[in-house]
């Protein structure tokens, strides 16, 4: 073994970065026997320089992370502060000194992932982001390597563990939103701003990175439709619950069925219960990967907190150090497919619609003929009638999104038809 240590930059010692110390401390033999040689925490870049940080020698702790990145003997920089700026400039900077980069950003890697991967191999550097996607969950490595010589077709995720255990709590109590997100507040499971996850920003920013990986092929973040669940209620899971089904919130990454384009989303979803992902509980993160030759396979577990997170950040960590050893690196970019990227509307999938309709004789058979003018074929009806008021539950086969949108705003038009209480895509079937 080589006895000269590998040296590591970590900028950022949150809940993440303060894991990744405390691992590689107490776990320093096993990891240099792994490697082929010790790793050494070279400085630790942080915001709040007089904070007490539990097993961080002071001596290493700077505000200056730009110098700690130039400094030109660092072998792996780590970055683990988050969001675009100064991470972005910081990590370019770490390729241009000659260092390899471990980052779990995906914010950063959803927006400007090509670039950062065109630097790095300018460089001749890896950079490796397991942590960015589902936390702990191996996701990045199967499919850019375990899968390599097969053909995903479709990743179908739950990828945010804040809005699963917000669902998963109406679902389980028939509580209503505002109280589930209280409670998930509570327990601290949402942020005190919880927009980027139940508006579905960083879900989003996850199919970007999926898609990019699984179809070869590059996915920005403003090519990921969103949705977020702030608008799914009580009454949509006990339809779904009537449909055997349930709702998550998931990301979807599809190649067309023609093979020529691909597309990825954000939204709830209804989903039968006998789905895997339907039985995906509280905070954990699950991706369904459905490939030509390995067929379905489903990768399961906690998608965020600290010491999961760290723990793929130190599985790149051992691989990127394994292949400075070996003056190697490993696999970059693969965007050699260049497929396009479908807009919403040539999504094909089935719908559950609840409209509020009069309850007289006649409704139904316009409602079916709106369906029937914008080509979307009817599965089932349910109708249910109180007062001279009635609703009505229209499940359909398989249709584009703009078929769908289409006969939304046709059925919005029709005397008869007092409101649309809820859409909600079915998938997983
Ligand atoms: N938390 C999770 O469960 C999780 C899961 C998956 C991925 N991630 C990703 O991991 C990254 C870090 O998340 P986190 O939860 O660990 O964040 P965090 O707890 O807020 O920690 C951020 C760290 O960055 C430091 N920092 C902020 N601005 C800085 C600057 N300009 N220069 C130097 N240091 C700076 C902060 O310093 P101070 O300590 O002085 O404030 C802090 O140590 C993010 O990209 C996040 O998306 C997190």
């Amino acid at each position: 073994m080589r006895t000269r240590p590998l040296k590591v930059a970590l900028l950022g010692c949150g809940v993440v970065g303060s894991e990744v110390a405390r691992i590689m401390t107490t776990h320093s033999d096993d990891l240099a026997a792994r490697i082929g040689a010790p790793v050494e925490l070279a400085g630790v870049a942080v915001r709040r320089p007089d904070k007490v940080r539990a097993g961080i020698d002071p001596s290493l702790v700077t505000t200056d992370a730009t110098a700690l990145v130039k400094r030109g003997d660092i072998d792996v920089v780590v970055e683990v502060i988050g969001g675009i700026e100064p991470a972005r400039t910081l990590i370019t900077t770490a390729f241009e000194h000659g260092a390899s980069v471990v980052s779990a950003n995906k914010a950063l890697l959803a927006q400007d992932g090509a670039a950062l991967h065109a630097v790095a191999e300018e460089n001749g550097r890896d950079l490796y982001y397991e942590a960015a996607v589902a936390g702990a969950i191996p996701l990045i490595r199967p499919l850019r390597e375990s899968l390599a010589g097969d053909k995903v077709n479709r990743v179908l995720g739950i990828v945010n563990g804040t809005t699963n255990f917000i669902l998963d709590k109406m679902d389980s109590t028939g509580a209503g939103y505002q109280e589930a997100l209280d409670e998930a507040t509570a327990l601290g499971y949402a942020e005190a701003d919880p927009t980027a996850d139940v508006e579905g920003f960083d879900a989003a920013a996850k199919a970007a990175i999926l898609a990019g990986i699984a179809f070869h092929t590059r996915v920005r973040l403003d090519d990921v439709y969103r949705e977020g669940m702030t608008e799914v209620t009580a009454a949509d899971f006990a339809s779904a619950k009537e449909m055997g089904c349930t709702i998550k919130l998931l990301a979807i990454c599809e190649r067309a069925q023609d093979g020529g384009s691909v597309t990825a989303r954000v939204h709830p979803a209804m989903i039968p219960l006998s789905h895997p992902l339907a039985s995906v509980r509280g905070a954990y993160n699950a991706v369904f990967v459905e490939s030509d030759a390995a067929g379905q396979l489903m990768f399961y577990g906690p998608g965020a907190g600290g010491s999961p997170t760290a723990s793929a950040v130190l599985g790149d960590l051992v691989a990127v150090c394994r292949n400075r050893l070996n003056g190697a690196i490993g696999p970059g970019e693969s965007a050699y497919a260049a497929l396009p990227v479908s807009p919403m509307g040539d999504v094909v999938t089935r719908y559950h619609i609840s409209l509020d309709v009069a309850d007289k004789p006649g409704v139904l058979a316009q409602v079916a003929t709106v369906f029937a003018e914008h080509g979307v074929s009817i599965d089932t009806v349910r109708q249910q009638g109180k007062d001279g008021e009635a609703s009505l539950v229209v499940v359909t086969h398989r249709a584009t999104d703009a078929a769908l949108s289409g006969t939304v705003e046709a059925l919005r038009k029709l005397d008869t038809v007092r409101g649309v209480a809820s859409i909600m895509r079915v998938e997983g079937e």
